[in-house]
């Protein structure tokens, strides 16, 4: 069925700056990691991504590696894209990263200049795209000189198949570096994708920081620990979920009784603020300014619509948020 996108999609969003670039991107964001491959029911997929936009989330961020099999998440976007969403190609920001494994050989994976341009090239062919809006080194390569695999990040921006620069998962005095770098080839960093999450605070040891010196945006993936910090693992761990799926990296043995105390103390607390334990994990992500955008995943429509109400509330008070530092302290 041919799809006409709501007209009032950007009546009731405000979109957040990233750092101090011309990137407007969406406080809550939608990832293709889970959900999204050939594995997957290609509908559900289908029908997430477009009650998305239809709600004014114009950015998708993908991985060449996700699926899987690896690609296949690009390869279903492609053809969303192809299908429903070519005329608003101008209104997205697609993003797309290279650094984990994806084919076999010492070029497969990590940050060398020929690994970054090549894997572009396959993502843009998967996608059916002349560029992506933001191209990202997914990791630190230890082993490239940074000035490599930045230097790959700038060719790309200048060969006019990326837009933005990105890095993801860079330590702080890595991400100043890398910073400097591309500020230097005339192509700013202007995003860093980083895991944030209540359960994984590791960014507020510096990273925002850095990154509020330097005037890049964060975009916080995970922000609901693939799952943990929603009503799912109250109680058991369902058949349909993350944790009970042979794929991915969320284990059961995650999800210790401890951990299930602390999410029934936080899902009280949610309640009483009106919102569910989702939408108050991520309320809690984008009450600090230096938060972009939160970077969810969801299994299908209904997931999505619940996680997007975070956006209604995302003020807390003094004592909510020493409630929920105490909550966590117990972990
Ligand atoms: N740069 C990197 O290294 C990196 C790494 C990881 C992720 N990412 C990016 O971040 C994106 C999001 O990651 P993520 O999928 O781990 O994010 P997440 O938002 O923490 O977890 C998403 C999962 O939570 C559950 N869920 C979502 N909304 C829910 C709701 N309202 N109620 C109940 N359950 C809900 C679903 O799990 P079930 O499947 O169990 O229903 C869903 O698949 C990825 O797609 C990717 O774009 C980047």
């Amino acid at each position: 069925m041919k799809y006409n996108p709501n007209p009032d999609r950007y009546k009731d969003t405000q979109y957040n700056r990233s750092g101090n670039s011309g990137l407007l991107l969406p406080p809550v964001s939608l990832g293709l990691w889970h959900n999204f491959g050939h594995v997957d029911d290609f509908e559900a997929g289908r029908e997430t991504l477009l009650t998305a936009f239809d709600r004014g989330i114009i950015h998708f961020d993908l991985a060449n590696n996700y699926g899987p099999p690896p690609g296949s998440a690009e390869e279903n976007f492609g053809k969303i894209l192809k299908n429903d969403l070519a005329p608003y190609r101008d209104e997205l920001i697609i993003s797309t990263k290279a650094g984990y494994l994806m084919w076999d050989g010492p070029y497969g994976e990590w940050g060398s200049r020929k690994y970054l341009l090549a894997s572009l090239d396959q993502s843009l062919k998967r996608m059916g795209l002349e560029y992506v809006d933001i191209f990202y080194s997914h990791r630190f390569d230890p082993d490239t000189p940074l000035e490599e695999t930045m230097g790959a990040l700038a060719h790309a921006v200048k060969q006019g198949k990326a837009i933005y620069a990105g890095i993801s998962n860079y330590d702080p005095d890595s991400t100043a570096r890398a910073a400097e770098i591309l500020q230097s080839l005339g192509t700013p960093c202007v995003i860093h994708q980083a895991r944030y999450s209540m359960l994984d605070r590791w960014v507020e040891k510096g990273l925002l920081n850095t990154l509020e010196e330097k005037g890049i945006g964060c975009i916080a993936f995970s922000p609901l620990a693939q799952g943990l910090l929603t009503n799912k693992y109250l109680k058991d761990i369902p058949e349909t979920s993350r944790a009970a799926s042979p794929y991915g990296f969320l284990q059961k043995s995650a999800i210790t009784p401890k951990l299930v105390e602390v999410l029934n103390k936080l899902n009280n607390l949610a309640a009483e603020r009106g919102q569910s334990l989702a939408q108050m994990a991520l309320s809690w992500v984008l009450k600090d300014p230096r938060v972009t955008s939160v970077l969810i995943g969801a299994r299908n429509k209904e997931q999505l619509l619940d996680s997007m109400k975070c956006m209604e509330n995302t003020g807390f008070s003094g004592e909510e948020l020493n409630l929920i530092d105490e909550y966590l302290s117990g972990l």
